[in-house]
């Protein structure tokens, strides 16, 4: 699907659609002619449209349009009208849309929407509403429904306009990517497989690539990455991609995203329920969500330099499998007792954000990790999780996220909790009690962020939506990519 910005008036677009927002009132941008502005105002009074967010109702031969058909989005009310609400309403505009099969689909933005903020959004919202989780479905028919060409109309091209409408394509581009992985099924996506698409990430965007392979992370002492990875035929991987600005704001900080990369999680000894087990494909969505980052920090490019890291293992049930039990030391010369093989994003984690501190020189971390059902059961799906040690980051990180659109709620990470946390042979058990589960895993990943300025995401219940939404489609969700980039972002900004 292309994306292009014209500057045709809205009745002259040739186009099988054109797309109308409505508000409350049934006031449209753009403007209609009075054929069409009458037809709308009669279908809400006879209760047949209800102009609000995320309905829509489609108009066949519109008169006075150029367009094949109208199709009319409610927005409410007027001043409620956010850029992110605009992103689900470019996102639904195209998903209703889409199975029409017309190809090429206009939006007009009269002077009050042809914003950079509004811009940004429509593009990133329908390229966002594109993205299907179907590519291995043999049903020729399936691909007949596609968008070819976005048309976006405003009144003057000017170059905010044009950066923020590239600047939405660049991070909705790389969300789908990060989509597109988590999508994939375990046989399809192993370790090996993220190292080659993140080889190919730093080619085609020229990042900084190192891949930490089973020998090196066994001579650098990765006995947490190594225990959890020694259950599975899949050789286990650190992934390192580096961005390096041409000129930094503060030469002296180097912010890593963390993704925990579980390529499947069968729970190892500690096995899983097989019911929903083959859920467990999504639980490397924290790497992928830092792979995707990195791309559109690459093509960004903020002042600040940025490391990814993506430990990449399957966590299997097999003759040379952790046992419960066993003790395993990780990079950073701290034991632990792995009380439960199903614990194992945690441990993966310590490792990779030792090596980041010690080995890479990172300053300020943040991790995405699918990390418990705990922080499900908490949040429901609608919010991630959000635990941090630090309150500058913390506000950081929930201005990106705002900025971004995605949704987190701190959870608490106080010391108190590490009376959870005690184990009689180790330095740290892999688990906490039967209580407050996401955050005892919290502070076990804390305990290896060495005082840093630390966030974790808990991203167990949003990384993977379980139903369709009119501007999404259900299954992977793409989440935080977003607030990765903005961060990164603001980060070059300080
Ligand atoms: N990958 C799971 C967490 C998860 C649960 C992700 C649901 C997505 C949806 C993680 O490795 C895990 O199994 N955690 C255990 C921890 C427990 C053994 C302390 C859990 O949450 O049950
Ligand atoms: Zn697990
Ligand atoms: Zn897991």
């Amino acid at each position: 699907m292309e994306l292009k910005l014209i500057t045709t008036p809205a009745a002259e677009i040739q186009a099988d659609s054109l797309v109308a927002i409505c508000f409350k009132d049934g006031a449209t941008l753009p403007a209609l002619p009075a054929a069409a502005a009458s037809l709308i105002a009669e279908s809400i009074a006879a209760g047949e449209f209800d102009p609000k967010p995320l309905e829509t109702m489609l108009v066949h031969r519109p008169e006075g349009l150029a367009a094949r058909r109208l199709l009319v989005c409610g927005a409410g009310e007027k001043d409620k009208l956010t850029p992110a609400l605009a992103r689900k309403i470019a996102g639904t505009a195209l998903r209703a849309l889409k199975p029409l099969k017309h190809r090429t689909v206009a939006f007009s933005l009269a002077a009050e929407l042809a914003t950079p903020d509004s811009i940004e959004a429509i593009a990133c919202g329908a390229l966002l509403a594109d993205f299907e989780t179907d590519r291995l479905k043999t049903d020729e028919k399936l691909r007949e429904k596609h968008i070819d060409t976005v048309l976006v109309s405003v009144p003057e091209i000017t170059p905010a306009l044009e950066a923020a409408f590239a600047k939405g394509q660049i991070v909705a581009t790389a969300q789908n990517f990060t989509r597109h992985l988590v999508n994939e099924p375990s046989n399809l996506m192993t370790p090996p497989k993220m190292a080659e698409h993140a080889r190919a990430i730093a080619a085609e965007n020229g990042l900084k690539i190192d891949i930490l392979d089973e020998p090196r992370l066994r001579q650098l002492g990765c006995g947490a990455l190594l225990g959890v990875a020694q259950g599975s035929i899949q050789p286990p991987c650190l992934i390192h991609l580096e961005y390096v600005p041409e000129t930094s704001a503060d030469s002296s900080v180097h912010l890593a995203l963390v993704g925990k990369g579980v390529t499947f999680d069968t729970g190892g000894v500690s096995i899983k329920p097989s019911d929903g087990m083959e859920k467990m494909k999504y639980d490397m969505a924290g790497a992928a969500s830092v792979l995707g980052a990195m791309i559109a920090i690459a093509q960004l490019k903020p002042a600040v330099r940025v490391s990814a890291f993506a430990p990449c293992v399957e966590n299997m049930v097999s003759n040379n499998a952790q046992r419960p039990g066993d003790i395993v030391r990780t990079l950073s010369g701290k034991t632990v007792e792995v009380l439960n093989t199903d614990a194992e994003g945690r441990l993966i984690l310590a490792d990779a954000l030792t090596y980041a501190i010690r080995h890479c020189g990172a300053t300020h971390l943040v991790d995405a990790a699918t990390l418990t059902g705990a922080v499900v059961v908490a949040l429901g799906h609608i919010h991630a999780g959000l635990f941090v040690n630090n309150d500058g980051l913390k506000d950081s990180i929930l201005a990106a996220a705002k900025t971004a659109g995605e949704s987190f709620w701190q959870l608490p990470l106080d010391d108190d909790y590490n009376d959870y946390l005690k184990s009689p042979a180790a330095d740290l058990p892999n688990i906490g009690g039967r209580w407050g589960g996401a955050v005892t895993a919290a502070k076990f990943i804390e305990a290896f962020a060495e005082s840093k300025p630390w966030a974790h995401l808990d991203i167990a219940g949003t990384a993977w939506l379980e139903e369709d939404k009119p501007f999404l489609a259900k299954g992977p969700s793409g989440l935080p990519v977003r607030t990765f980039v903005e961060l990164a972002l603001a980060f070059g900004r300080r």
